[in-house]
């Protein structure tokens, strides 16, 4: 029987030279092409992949996927058994230590969590200019990138303590000026941070307190919440995610990367997603008129917003465990019309081949955006709500990149394919 080797043998058919090349973790190295060279000048072989779909940016020993088999797991905990038994706050500590906290851990980084939700009082002059009806998404991106200037300490990344404070900083900011986002669009006083009350807790106190004197959040639809802030707490090298660690290998603040990364979230292919379900859902209107507008996806027209991923190509195990949650929000905001319009879509996309030849399955965005209507939420603040969940994700694989020694500034190659060198007509 002949020996296994862990390598990879590439015949360059230009030269009849043979390279054997180290396979590690089920991946070559690209630059281990670069000694492929057609002649002596040839800078050597690249790896083209538009898109990245076949490269790994990283080592990351923070969230697991399995696509084919539908797996997630932050730090090896499968995600059905976090969302049911875990608190948001516990698994933010969980991508970012590593480990869940115990019980004074736990005391201490709600605590502190907690102790930073204001934001300076001049955040509040900013956003009283934005325009009454801007979205609160592109609000969050300029204000959480502001914060940079508020945190100047925030520029010594390679310090753990003042990366310790800007992180607390951030997650326990974010709800602050997602909350302060929706009253100035809807023209309200802002509802400061209540420290009495949980992290999704306070959130909706911040967007829903009115004349009372304390806001008391349902329980059902706090717990609720607080699930769908773990569903969408990390999915390793996302758009979003390769944003924050593309913008992070530059050495900039935290805030500056996860401004980018919010506003990589903001896309309609990405975290905007939700937000355009919904949108297509009225626009369906009925039952009665969705096999045409699936004929029109099939043709190309647009896409069925919240079906299809790029890993995901069996089912999204987070989009199971919504619909887990929405059963639960509609006992106490009654059942959504708009859920039957989206149960029937599903069916039907799921029976049609053109679905189930690409493998398009409903994605965690597919019915993130019912409940959160339910709820009461405005959809432009779908996105919104995606990225306070995404903030601990993002700075866990931020800080991750920032660590690993054998990360550098990102800066992929081209293949060149525009006019060879020309000249200026001589001057006059
Ligand atoms: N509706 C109709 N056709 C689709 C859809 C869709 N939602 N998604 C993919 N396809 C088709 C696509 O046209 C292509 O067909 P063909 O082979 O005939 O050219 C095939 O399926 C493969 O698609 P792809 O564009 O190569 O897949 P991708 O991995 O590049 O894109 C995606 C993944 C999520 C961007 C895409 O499925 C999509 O645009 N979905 C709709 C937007 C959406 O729901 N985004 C949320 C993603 S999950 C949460 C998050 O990460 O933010």
């Amino acid at each position: 029987m002949t020996e296994r080797r862990e390598t990879l043998t590439l015949t360059d058919n230009r030269t009849g030279t043979s390279y054997e090349l180290p396979i590690d973790d089920g991946a070559i190295r690209a630059t281990d092409l670069r000694q492929i060279q057609a002649a002596d000048d040839d800078p050597g072989l690249l790896s083209y992949d538009p898109a990245f779909l076949n490269t790994a940016s990283c080592r990351s020993a923070v969230t697991f996927i399995d696509g084919e088999r539908g797996i997630l797991r932050y730090r090896g905990y499968p995600i059905e058994e976090l969302a049911e038994r875990k608190t948001f706050l516990e698994v933010a500590y969980l991508l970012l230590y590593g480990e869940l906290p115990d019980e004074a851990q736990l005391a201490d980084w709600t605590f502190q969590i907690t102790h930073h939700t204001f934001i300076h009082e001049n955040i509040k002059q900013f956003i009283d200019g934005f325009h009454h009806d801007a979205h609160p998404m592109g609000i969050l991106v300029g204000t959480v990138g502001a914060l940079s200037t508020f945190y100047p300490d925030a520029k010594r990344i390679f310090d753990e303590e003042s990366r310790r404070l800007q992180i607390t900083r951030l997650i326990a900011k974010m709800p602050t000026l997602a909350g302060f986002a929706y009253r100035h669009a809807v023209g309200l006083f802002y509802a400061y941070p209540d420290n009495d009350l949980s992290y999704p807790g306070n959130f909706l106190n911040m967007m829903w307190k009115a004349t009372e004197l304390k806001y008391r959040p349902n329980p059902v639809l706090e717990r609720a919440l607080d699930a769908l802030f773990i569903l969408h707490a990390d999915h390793e090298q996302n758009c979003s995610t390769s944003a924050m660690r593309a913008v992070g290998s530059a050495h900039a603040d935290p805030y500056s990367a996860l401004a980018a990364a919010t506003a990589a979230l903001y896309g309609p292919l990405h975290g905007g997603a939700n937000e355009q379900v919904l949108r297509m859902l009225r626009k369906i209107g009925s039952k009665d008129s969705i096999p045409e507008y699936i004929e029109q996806v099939k043709a190309g027209k647009f896409l069925l917003m919240g079906f299809g991923h790029r890993v995901y190509k069996n089912y999204d195990p987070r989009a199971k465990l919504i619909k887990e949650v929405a059963e639960q929000v509609f006992e106490v905001t009654g059942r959504q019309p708009l859920l039957d319009i989206a149960l029937e879509l599903e069916r039907i996309a799921l029976e049609d081949e053109y679905f189930v030849s690409r493998k398009l399955y409903p994605n965690v965005d597919f019915y993130s955006g019912i409940i959160y209507l339910a709820m009461g939420f405005p959809v432009d603040m779908f996105p919104v709500l995606f990225a306070i969940g995404r903030t601990p994700g993002w700075l866990a694989q931020w800080e991750e990149g920032l660590l690993d020694p054998e990360q550098k500034i990102t800066r992929p190659r081209q293949i060149y394919t525009g006019k060879p060198e020309r000249h200026l007509e001589p001057a006059e």
